[in-house]
């Protein structure tokens, strides 16, 4: 559900450039080994997956805080624009599920019914409101069925911009004395692209902006689409990394007609594919270790040998502590929010070599990952 490439997104993503101000970009270099240093520490990467998304609501300074004191190597937003084209946390454009904008009579006319990667959604959408406006919102639990404890913080954090992402990193980075790494993710970019407000540019331009453009940064930069990547490849010293859906197709191939799906991105012929233009892949925990229709685990694929002898780091998604989302083999009880043998998880995954994870709960990845160790 997701390709496209070429001339078209090109030139469209060269004159977005141009129209945020972005006049000459670096080219693309091959990294030094000091940039491939700071991408492999001792152990695994632990990446907050939307911060510590466990324990606070999602894409919120104090969710990333969180996650970055509980050891987290990266913390993990994901973009997407206002309609002053300022780049934002948020998982999806849609806000309606994740903030109050739902109880804000000012903003009632604004619901809207909209096709975002062929899918029909009604909500509330960033690109309908300036960053101003997002401002006035407050924050709240994606998943209170799961997370109830988590409802304490609903209404008391604004959505975040990028940039205060990024200063909360380096904030954090001199006070913890470590270097807390960003990982930022560009969501629905053939969506944005055609709306006017591309989100390549503004990332670019941000990086740049902060001198996290080089190589060495502590830095990935990721997508479920693959030709923004390609693109972005020709602009950004810093590794990119290809997300893998667990079925479906990336939406710019769907888009341009490609009838190429996920799967054949991991294929041997689709991982050496991406190595051309990325360091890593993102997959769905599901594509290292399926699980059957009862939600018990099969055996492992070889994506992470395949993807390792292509030279590409392997960072699954998404670990998290409650019986909910782990594999049936784990649960600990009937109860979804509660937590379950989420260390057992992380312990098989860890045995077959993965080079990071995605978790909501990153002191139990930290934990998991000292255990290993
Ligand atoms: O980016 C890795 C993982 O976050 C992908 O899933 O939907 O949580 O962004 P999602
Ligand atoms: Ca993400």
């Amino acid at each position: 559900m997701r390709k496209a490439m070429t001339t078209r997104l090109t030139g469209a993503v060269v004159s977005a450039m141009a129209l945020v101000g972005v006049t000459s970009l670096p080219s693309a270099v091959a990294e030094p080994s000091a940039a491939e240093a700071a991408h492999r520490p001792s152990g695994p990467l632990v990446i907050g997956h939307r911060g510590a998304s466990g324990y606070r609501p999602e894409h919120t300074l104090a969710s990333y805080e969180l996650a970055a004191r509980m050891g987290a190597d990266y913390i993990e937003p994901d973009l997407v624009p206002t309609r002053d084209g300022v780049l934002v946390a948020r998982h999806e454009n849609e806000i309606g599920g994740t903030t109050d904008v739902a109880s804000r009579p000012e903003f009632a006319a604004r619901k809207t019914t909209k096709t975002i990667d062929g899918q029909r959604l009604t909500g509330w959408f960033t690109e309908d409101f300036t960053l101003a406006e997002l401002k006035t919102l407050r924050a709240k639990e994606r998943i209170p069925q799961h997370r109830p404890r988590n409802t304490l913080y609903d209404g008391r954090y604004e959505v975040p911009t990028f940039q205060e992402v990024i200063d909360l990193a380096r904030r954090l980075s001199r006070e913890l004395r470590r270097d807390i790494g960003i990982y930022p993710e560009t969501k629905h970019p053939t969506y944005f692209r055609k709306a006017g407000l591309a989100l390549e540019p503004r990332l670019v331009e941000a990086l740049n902006r902060n001198g996290l453009n080089r190589p060495g940064a502590k830095v990935f930069v990721q997508s479920f689409e693959v030709s923004n990547l390609k693109e972005l490849r020709r602009h950004l010293r810093v590794p990119l990394v290809q997300l893998i859906d667990e079925s479906g197709a990336p939406a710019d191939f769907v888009d341009a007609g490609d009838r190429r799906t996920y799967d054949d991105l991991v294929t041997p012929a689709g991982l050496a594919e991406i190595a051309k233009y990325a360091k890593g892949v993102g997959p769905s925990k599901s594509r290292v270790i399926p699980r059957d229709d009862r939600g018990f685990l099969k055996q492992p694929t070889t994506l992470v040998r395949d993807a390792h002898a292509r030279g590409l780091v392997v960072h699954p998604w998404t670990f998290r502590n409650e019986n909910a989302f782990l594999p049936a083999d784990f649960r600990g009880s009937t109860n979804p929010a509660d937590y379950g043998r989420a260390f057992a998880e992380y312990e098989l995954f860890l045995k077959q070599g993965v080079d990071g994870v995605f978790s909501d709960n990153p002191d139990t990845a930290v934990a998991a990952r000292a255990e290993r160790a």
